[in-house]
This record gives C-alpha cells, structure tokens and sequence, in this order.
C-alpha cells in the first residue's frame, strides 16, 4: 500500500527536497508525495515539487477566514486521500479539527530540542540563550504550540565563532536527515505512540 503524503510549506523547502530525494532514492518507500500546499504564492517549495510533477496548491490567506481557510485544505487532503500530513516550513497554525481528524497523522519539523525554544527564530533563541548544544525534533503535531510526542531529535554543538546562520545550517543539515528517517518510519509502521512517548 502507498502511503499518501500532503506537505505544507511557505519558504524554500529544503525539507521537503530531502523527502523527495529519500523517496527517489527508495529509502522511503511505498510512499508518493501527491500535493504540496503553500500559503505563500512565490515560495520556492513549490517550484521544487513541480520540478518533480507533484501537484501544487497555492491558497491565498487574504481569501479565507482561518475556519475557511483550513476547511480549504481540509478539502484538498481529502480529495487526494491523504494518510499523512507534513508541514515543512509552514509558517501558519494549523487548526483544530485538522490535528483531530488527522490525529497522530500530521508531523512537524522544528529547529529546535524541544521542549526548549519552542515558536519562532528558535535557532536565535538558541543562540542568544548561549547553549552549548542545540538542534531539531521530528514531532507529530498536537493542538498546542510544538508541544505534541516527539519522533527524533538531532542535536549539534554550538562551536566557538558561530554566528545565528552558522548554527542554523548546521542545524538545517540534521533536519535533512532526520525528517525523511521519520517519514520513512511511519511509513514502515514502525511507530508506536504510548501516551507522550513514540516508540521506534
Ligand atoms: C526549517 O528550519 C524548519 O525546521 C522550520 O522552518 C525551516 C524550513 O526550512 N520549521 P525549509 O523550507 O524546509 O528549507
């Protein structure tokens, strides 16, 4: 069986590149990307999935109220017969009856060690708290804000003479890896929620 992957995305989607790639090189298998979903219009996410055939979908915030807007996407995860839900790089809340009805079913990417420096800039928020490790968490997505049972986690060091960009693209290059090995995971079912906990 295929499982059916929609990802969200607003910006470069380096992420959804390395699970495109990890599906063309048969790590991931018996999974297809069919749409990739923007709120932003010139997000290069988008020309990545076309350039690979993906169906592209770009809505337009200032066209919906938030309930309409997720009963929009909502739609459209329907219509493709969606299994699982990826946001990379999506830079708006998802509602609620989304996470419900895709419940366990809806994974994100942060560049962070959650629980620490959940929200935005969280390699900045790293960096300016002046840790000595940080890195990113694969989690699947509940109704709080980066809250939900985590999947994997990297972490990398912060070295003498690192900048923001610096830590944040040594951060970047684990969330490349570890966010198609969990992909590749739930599509083998090899993850199994207990409570908080995501046994692997
Ligand atoms: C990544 O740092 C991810 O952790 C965060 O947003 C960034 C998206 O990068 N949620 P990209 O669009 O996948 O290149």
């Amino acid at each position: 069986m295929t499982v059916k992957i929609a990802v969200l995305v607003s910006g470069n989607g380096s992420n959804l590149q390395a699970i495109i790639d990890s599906i063309e090189k048969g790590h991931i298998k018996n999974a297809a990307i069919n749409v990739v979903i923007s709120n932003k219009a010139n997000a290069y996410a988008l020309e990545r999935a076309k350039n690979y055939g993906i169906n592209t979908v770009f809505l337009d915030p200032c066209e919906y109220d938030k309930d309409g807007y997720d009963r929009t996407i909502l739609k459209i995860l329907n219509q493709y017969n969606t299994d699982l839900l990826l946001l990379a790089g999506y830079f708006r809340l998802l509602g609620n009856e989304i996470i419900e009805l895709y419940r366990n079913r809806v994974m994100n990417i942060h560049p962070s060690l959650l629980p620490a420096f959940k929200g935005l800039h969280a390699q900045k928020q790293a960096f300016e708290y002046g840790v000595k490790v940080a890195g990113c968490t694969v989690h699947f997505v509940d109704e709080g804000l980066d809250s939900g049972p985590i999947i994997l986690q990297r972490c990398v060091p912060v070295l003498p003479g690192d900048t923001e960009e610096t830590l944040t693209a040594r951060i970047l290059e684990q969330e490349h890896i570890i966010y198609p090995e969990a992909v590749r995971l739930f599509t083998e079912g090899k993850l199994k929620i207990e409570g908080r906990n995501v046994v692997t």
